[in-house]
């Protein structure tokens, strides 16, 4: 193995709390009922996407346009709670675990759903760190479609057969197999059959290099 394609939000940092608050106010102004269950399903799964599963709780349909403005909306509210991110956000072990990976050689690239990374990667102290970023920015297809990862595969000019890829969620994972790449699932993802190899903590990479 050559490489480490790294999901951001799960992986790297939890964001999850502030997509809840944002869907859950943009949900109540909307009078439709939004809980931490939804929430999970949004893991992984494109801003449209989230739109989407949030209106299921709907009584009624929206229209392209009001959904375009609702999407906005909830951007707005997660930016600027992105904005109070610090580097001390990292989870627990990540630095020092990239930093063993980086010694043996290995490539580092995020691939990511969200139009937010580059801005959450700043954030973090972690702009230019990595080999490769895909994101939500450079794909037509949210994960369980695999471009995302087979995007930064080809930004490292590596086989997906030489790449890891490391994900929280369920939708992540089918992407990965789906693009012939080994699936190592953390929290939610450890648990899933399609998995290849479960870990309990980011440092359990370490085992594998
Ligand atoms: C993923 C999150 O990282 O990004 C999803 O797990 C989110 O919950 C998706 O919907 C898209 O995020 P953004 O920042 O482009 O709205
Ligand atoms: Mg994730």
């Amino acid at each position: 193995m050559k490489a480490f394609i790294f999901d951001l939000d799960g992986v790297i940092v939890g964001t999850d709390e502030y997509h809840y608050l944002a869907w859950k106010q943009v949900a109540s102004e909307e009078n439709i009922y939004f809980d931490k269950k939804i929430n999970d399903r949004l893991r992984g799964v494109s801003r449209m996407e989230s739109l989407d599963i949030v209106l299921e709780r709907a009584d009624r349909e929206y229209t392209p346009e009001e959904k375009q403005i609702l999407a906005e909306k909830k951007n707005d509210i997660y930016k600027i709670l992105l904005a109070n991110l610090t580097p001390g956000d990292r989870f627990e072990g990540v630095t020092e675990t990239l930093e063993e990976i980086r010694k043996k050689g290995y490539k580092i690239a995020i691939g990511s759903s969200s139009k937010n990374t580059p801005f959450i990667l700043e954030r973090l102290g972690y702009r230019n760190y990595f080999d490769a970023v895909s994101d939500g920015n450079n794909i037509k297809h949210s994960k369980p479609d695999p471009e995302v990862f087979l995007k930064a595969a080809e930004m490292l000019q590596l086989d997906p057969s030489d790449c890891y890829v490391v994900e929280d969620a369920e939708s992540g994972i089918d992407a990965a197999k789906a693009g012939k790449f080994t699936a190592i699932g953390i929290g939610p993802a450890a648990g899933y059959v399609k998995t290849d190899i479960p870990i309990s903590h980011f440092s359990d990479l370490l085992k594998l290099i």
